[in-house]
């Protein structure tokens, strides 16, 4: 396998990654005001973000894991499959979806449908990072840390082969 590490450019540090994550924290906490959330987390990138996220906020949550997968490829085609659905119901509870990253859109445009069908009370979407040029779905994002040209990631939970996801900081590679 191709060694990354050393061609890896940092784009946001430890430090940078955990302030913006705060600041996101106390505005969620601010528009739940008290009320309870069921937190789905998107395996496997996102779980890295949402274990910094939920430690930084006050709000009562519940932690839910699913994970989705395109059908074919790697590339994202929106035939997408659910490989792991949710423990618990949540009928009538808020729900926050939090995502590593927004690219087409596809995935979270799938999940969003598929969790509206569900009946929650209210249901949002949070994201690390949102690659806006790249977008094909039309789909509105409640909470976003970082705005991100359109380059290859990896680490902080983002992966190149499965690999680098524990990196802390976040890094890409040059086109
Ligand atoms: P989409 O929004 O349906 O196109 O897909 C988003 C998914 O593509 C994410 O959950 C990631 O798994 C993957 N992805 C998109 N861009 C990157 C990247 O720059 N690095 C690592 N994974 C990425
Ligand atoms: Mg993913």
């Amino acid at each position: 396998m191709e060694n990354l590490e050393n061609k890896l450019k940092v784009m946001y540090t430890e430090e940078t990654i955990q302030n913006r994550i705060k600041e996101v924290a106390e505005i969620i906490d601010k528009d739940y005001k008290g009320e309870e959330l069921v937190i789905i987390s998107v395996l496997k990138g996102a779980v890295f973000f949402t274990v910094d996220l939920v430690k930084k906020m006050k709000t009562q949550i519940e932690l839910e894991l699913m994970q989705v997968s395109s059908y074919k490829g790697t590339q994202s085609t929106g035939n997408i499959i659910v490989k792991k659905d949710l423990d618990s119901s949540i009928e009538g509870k808020n729900v926050l979806i939090v995502e590593d990253i927004i690219d087409t859109g596809y995935t979270l445009k799938y999940l969003q449908e598929y969790l509206q069908t569900l009946n929650p009370k209210s249901l949002k979407i949070a994201v690390l990072a949102d690659k806006k040029a790249r977008r094909k779905a039309d789909i509105k994002i409640d909470y976003t840390c970082f705005e991100i040209e359109d380059k290859f990631i990896v680490g902080y939970g983002f992966d190149f082969d499965e690999k680098y996801r524990n990196l802390p900081y976040i890094g890409y590679v040059e086109n």
